[in-house]
């Protein structure tokens, strides 16, 4: 029997790549993607791959300890790779307290389990936490970056958490040696990501001939990485990270959003065939998001030196394979935005 690897958060966007790339790459391995199926949480992102023999889909809340606990135990879980999260920082200005316990006491629960579960013996362990760039604040528009050494400094509710959270899993290595990694990832785009994120929003909005809300002036700025390039990443880093160590990941790839909205609205345009700047009308300037950090970027150096990884796609090929896809399964994002996807596992996993 090869290694059991628990992944949470699975069923979301980036946990879909990450789950899809470990399935396919180790059919020795178990993989158990644990997901509460949140609101966030389709497990239509995983179609391809939900009947292969080495993947197992649990329904679970990782706030829940004791059947954290029993599913640590029942499944002999020799490495984690912990993605479960609430991801939308306008959510977590509405709604703070949702934030605090998915992300710092279900990653807490998670932590327990492990411990408890591995204490004996820790070799071959792993409890890879994959956290944000946010945690580290925000930067001034100069050519300053965010390192391993950059010091926390989170202003929403959400990177308040995943600091927390971060600080947590230290913790835990710090005190009991349980063998941890983190990484901290900036802005990921690609096929399945929530429609309530920039990219997919727009992308939808655009072909619906509907108005993009651009948040202030649209000046503030992020570093934009494909996620597949992410999993690739997780992956290495699973593999051949040191212990206790902490890489950030990025795509090397600052774009301020208003410009980032013009390529998104040309490429759209080219794809459906419109007039060149037939959609420009639909940018709307509205209120700026409370407390908006103005800029990330990533420094990946150590990742790059150390492990041997870089980006591997240009942001002009994945932006057109990130409009493509969402053109081309329309209907998974129709099923999203009409609550469908909600419906069709209602009956096959209840309490949603
Ligand atoms: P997502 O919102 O698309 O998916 C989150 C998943 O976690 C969903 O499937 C949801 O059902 C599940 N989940 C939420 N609460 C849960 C709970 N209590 N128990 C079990 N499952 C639960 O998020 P994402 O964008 O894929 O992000 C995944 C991780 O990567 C998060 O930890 C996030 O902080 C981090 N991250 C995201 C980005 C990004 O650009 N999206 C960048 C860096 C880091
Ligand atoms: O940096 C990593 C983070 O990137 C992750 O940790 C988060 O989980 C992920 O959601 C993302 O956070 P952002 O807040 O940067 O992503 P979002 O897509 O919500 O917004 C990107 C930028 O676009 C941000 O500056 C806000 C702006 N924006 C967003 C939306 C949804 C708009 O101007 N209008 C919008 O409608």
């Amino acid at each position: 029997m090869g290694k059991t690897i628990l992944i949470t958060g699975g069923a979301g966007f980036i946990g879909s790549h990450v789950v899809r790339l470990f399935v396919n790459k180790y059919p020795s391995y178990n993989i158990i993607n644990l997901d509460k199926l949140t609101y966030a949480g389709n497990l239509a992102n995983l179609k391809d791959i939900e009947n292969k023999p080495n993947y197992k889909f649990i329904k679970a809340d990782i706030c829940d300890f004791p059947t954290i606990l029993n599913i640590f135990k029942d499944n002999n879980i020799e490495g984690v790779l912990h993605l479960a999260a609430e991801s939308h920082v306008d959510r977590s200005i509405k709604d703070p307290f949702t934030f605090a316990s998915t992300n710092v006491l279900g990653t807490l629960s998670l932590l327990q389990a492990a411990k408890e579960c591995w204490k004996d013996d820790f070799s071959g362990k792993m409890f890879y936490h994959i956290s944000t760039d946010e945690v580290y604040g925000a930067l001034q528009f100069d050519n300053t970056l965010f390192t391993e050494n950059t010091k926390y400094d989170p202003h929403s509710p959400y990177s308040a958490s995943k600091a927390s959270s971060d600080h947590f899993v230290r913790a835990f290595h710090d005190t009991y040696s349980l063998p941890i990694i983190i990484t901290n990832c900036s802005n990921n785009y690609g096929p399945y990501q929530f429609p309530e994120k920039l990219i997919p929003l727009f992308i939808n909005n655009i072909r619906n001939k509907k108005p993009l809300p651009v948040y202030g002036k649209g000046e503030n700025v992020r570093d934009w990485l494909y996620v597949e390039d992410h999993a690739r990443a997780i992956d290495i880093v699973f593999h051949k990270g040191k212990v206790g160590e902490t890489y950030n990941i990025g795509g090397f790839n600052e774009w301020s959003n208003i410009d980032l909205i013009k390529v998104i609205i040309k490429t759209v345009d080219k794809l459906l065939g419109n007039k060149e700047g037939e959609s420009d009308n639909l940018i709307t300037y509205v209120t700026d998001r409370a407390g908006h950090d103005l800029r990330y970027a990533i420094d990946a150096t150590k990742l790059e030196k150390e492990l041997g990884w870089r980006p591997s796609l240009q942001f002009e090929e994945g932006i057109e394979k990130t409009v493509k896809w969402y053109l081309d399964n329309q209907q998974w994002m129709d099923n999203v935005t009409s609550g469908e996807y909600e419906k069709y596992y209602e009956n096959m996993y209840s309490n949603r």
